[in-house]
């Protein structure tokens, strides 16, 4: 059985501008409380468009949005900007202060919170910054700069995070440190949503779900295996290529004969070795 309901879109459709074309089409998307969900898809298929709507930025043209079980039109700006967390795709937007201090005070502030040093210096150790209270936010590094906006989404305390592709130009040392943050806020925060095209960055989260859009349309949705198992010529189709140790561990089974279907790297890692070990005792015997 499933937990709570965080976010349900029913039939979402939205365009921006009533002359153009609907930007999504009839979008079907459940998160529950406990769930990290990932929204994958190639540029301009919709995904940013869609964390407006789930943020009340956008009302959808057709269909209906709840957060935590109510319409989102009876939840206040107020109330919206408590509850969820964005942390946009270029963290350089949000900042406006000159240390790291005063832009996560001014956020809380804001908000009508109280805040106190010790606060601070919990939200950057969640972060991996507690070095850098007194630094200027824009002469940090671009992953310190994406690790910042975290703490800043997260500031307020939200029930759901939603991250919008937080890998584009970061290395992939730097993509573990996120992924390790993210995963762990998944039990800290609630739910969390990621949206990424980045699949090799995708295999380093704890996903519960995936929903691929392409389009504006959800073509393929369920528990990450089931997506990315798919053929590659179909993942290609909608513009993605599938995570590189996935394609291993296909050859793998293929040459062996076995189906174990592992998604997260470290899973893939155990499976790759387990698979190595009953090989090596076959050969013995
Ligand atoms: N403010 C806007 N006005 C009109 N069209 C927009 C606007 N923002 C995005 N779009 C269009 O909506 C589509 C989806 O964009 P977006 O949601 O940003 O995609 P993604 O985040 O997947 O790259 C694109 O065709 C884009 O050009
Ligand atoms: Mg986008």
């Amino acid at each position: 059985m499933h937990s709570r309901e965080v976010v349900v879109l029913r039939d979402v459709w939205f365009k921006y501008l009533p002359e153009q074309d609907y930007v999504l089409r009839s979008i079907n998307i459940v998160v529950h409380e406990a769930e990290l969900v990932a929204i994958v898809g190639p540029n301009g298929s919709g995904k940013t468009t869609l964390a407006k709507i789930i943020m009340g930025l956008a009302r959808p043209s057709k269909g209906t949005v709840r957060l935590f079980g109510r319409d989102i039109k009876e939840w206040s700006w107020n109330e919206l900007a408590k509850l969820i967390g964005y942390v946009p795709q270029n963290p350089k937007h949000i900042f406006c202060n000159v240390t790291v201090r005063d832009e996560l005070k001014s956020t809380l502030e804001s908000l009508g919170m109280k805040t106190s040093d010790e606060d601070i210096a919990k939200l950057l150790e969640e972060v991996g910054l507690e070095e850098y209270l007194d630094k200027n936010p824009f002469k940090l590094s671009w992953g310190e700069q994406k690790r910042l906006a975290i703490a800043i989404a997260i500031a307020r305390n939200p029930k759901l995070l939603i991250v919008d592709e937080p890998t584009i130009g970061l290395d992939y040392c730097c993509k573990e440190k996120i992924a390790s943050i993210l995963n762990s806020l998944k039990s800290s925060i609630g739910s969390v949503i990621v949206i990424t095209h980045d699949m090799d960055f995708l295999t380093l989260l704890d996903v519960d779900r995936i929903y691929l859009i392409y389009a504006g349309q959800v073509v393929l949705s369920g528990r990450p295996e089931d997506v990315m198992y798919r053929p590659s010529e179909v993942l290609e189709k909608y513009g993605l290529v599938k995570p590189q140790i996935i394609e291993v561990v296909e050859k793998v089974n293929a040459a062996i004969g076995l189906k174990g279907r592992p998604f997260r790297f470290e899973d893939v890692a155990r499976y790759l070795r387990y698979v190595l070990e009953l090989h090596k005792s076959k050969l013995s015997v």
